[in-house]
């Protein structure tokens, strides 16, 4: 009987050892433990032993199950700990794990430019204003000053939608819908999309940007216009640039001119940018033509004006030093994210 439970004692420890879940474990406690289990088997023998041997062998057996119990509360504590181990690791932090975090957008080149010229025109005291990019031939020919068979008005020119409506081929028509509505004095610049029918290349896009201003009042002269726009550039591209008035025509302007600053690429020596002229022309400008202003039902006699357009896109290719327009609006996220930041990098 000795024999039989020191074989028990050692199955049993083999057995627990090897035991992974709780079930199984269970299952171990039920086959040694249990009422039915192989320690109560023995005991039931005992009955069978000669009446002295028995206190020696009910003290044996009392101590394989207390070894047993033992056995079965370690193994469960163990298990429990492990469990309870595993559980902690998995729900640990690593706190030195790099955060998650929300790259922000930037601002389009073409925005920050424009962000900047509104800037530099509302601290000299110019409103912003909106203007619609379907426009009807009033407003985008005929009221400035461009006649029914003036070029300008060429199919290949300008996207027509129906007969009288069209894309606006320049920001110039805010110009009237602005004295329609607003009295002198009038400080205002329009940003805004214009079309053409233009081959895409380099420098043509058949989208592209405008902002258009106009200051009207009495007492307005060229020295005004030359002086705003003198200011203007030398915010944009630097004290140092140098700034030409070349004349020029345009149909709403009398007279009219062109201005073109030092390239600010090669600073006026002549470059791949500004084509060997050392030149680049940014804006058309001149005198609001007194046909343009009467016919807004502004007294031309009493009250003077100066417009000008600018090309937003050529401003900003030349200050960023973008050496082609598509790049704009194609949105290659490798380009744009070199103006994150407000900064070329
Ligand atoms: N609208 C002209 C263009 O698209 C630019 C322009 C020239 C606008 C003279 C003006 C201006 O307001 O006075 O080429």
């Amino acid at each position: 009987m000795k024999e039989k439970l020191e074989a028990l004692r050692s199955e049993a420890m083999n057995d627990i050892a090897a035991v992974q879940d709780e079930q199984t474990l269970d299952a171990w406690r039920v086959k040694y433990l249990g009422k039915k289990g192989a320690l109560t088997e023995i005991l039931r023998g005992m009955g069978a032993l000669p009446a002295e041997e028995r206190p020696k062998m009910g003290q044996l057996v009392n101590e394989v199950r207390a070894a047993f119990e033992q056995a079965f509360a370690e193994k469960s504590d163990n298990m429990k700990n492990a469990a309870k181990n595993a559980r902690l690791a998995a729900e640990t932090v690593d706190v030195t794990m790099p955060g998650k975090t929300n790259k922000g957008g930037s601002l389009h080149p073409l925005n920050q430019t424009l962000a900047d010229m509104i800037d530099i025109f509302q601290s000299m005291g110019f409103d912003v204003v909106d203007g619609p990019e379907i426009e009807t031939d009033h407003y985008n020919f005929e009221a400035l000053n461009v006649p029914a068979d003036h070029p300008a008005r060429d199919m290949q020119d300008t996207f027509y939608l129906a007969d009288n409506l069209l894309l606006r081929t320049q920001t110039s028509a805010a110009q009237i819908r602005t004295m329609e509505t607003r009295k002198p004095p009038i400080r205002i610049i329009c940003p805004g999309r214009v079309y053409r029918a233009d081959e895409v290349d380099a420098t043509h896009s058949p989208v592209f940007h405008q902002v258009e201003g106009l200051v009207v009042d009495k007492g307005i002269t060229m020295c005004d216009l030359k002086g705003v726009l003198e200011q203007f550039a030398h915010e944009i591209y630097g004290k140092d640039t140098k700034v030409r008035f070349r004349p020029s025509f345009f149909p709403f302007t009398e007279p009219s001119v062109e201005v073109d600053v030092s390239c600010p690429e090669c600073g006026g020596k002549g470059c791949r940018v500004c084509k060997g002229e050392g030149w680049i022309e940014i804006l058309g400008a001149g005198m609001v033509h007194p046909r343009v202003l009467s016919g807004c039902g502004i007294d031309p006699e009493e009250y003077s004006g100066f417009a000008f357009g600018i090309g937003l896109d050529r401003l900003t290719t030349t200050r960023y030093k973008i050496s082609d327009i598509r790049l704009l609006f194609e949105n290659d996220l490798r380009f744009l994210q070199q103006f994150e930041g407000g900064n070329v990098k």
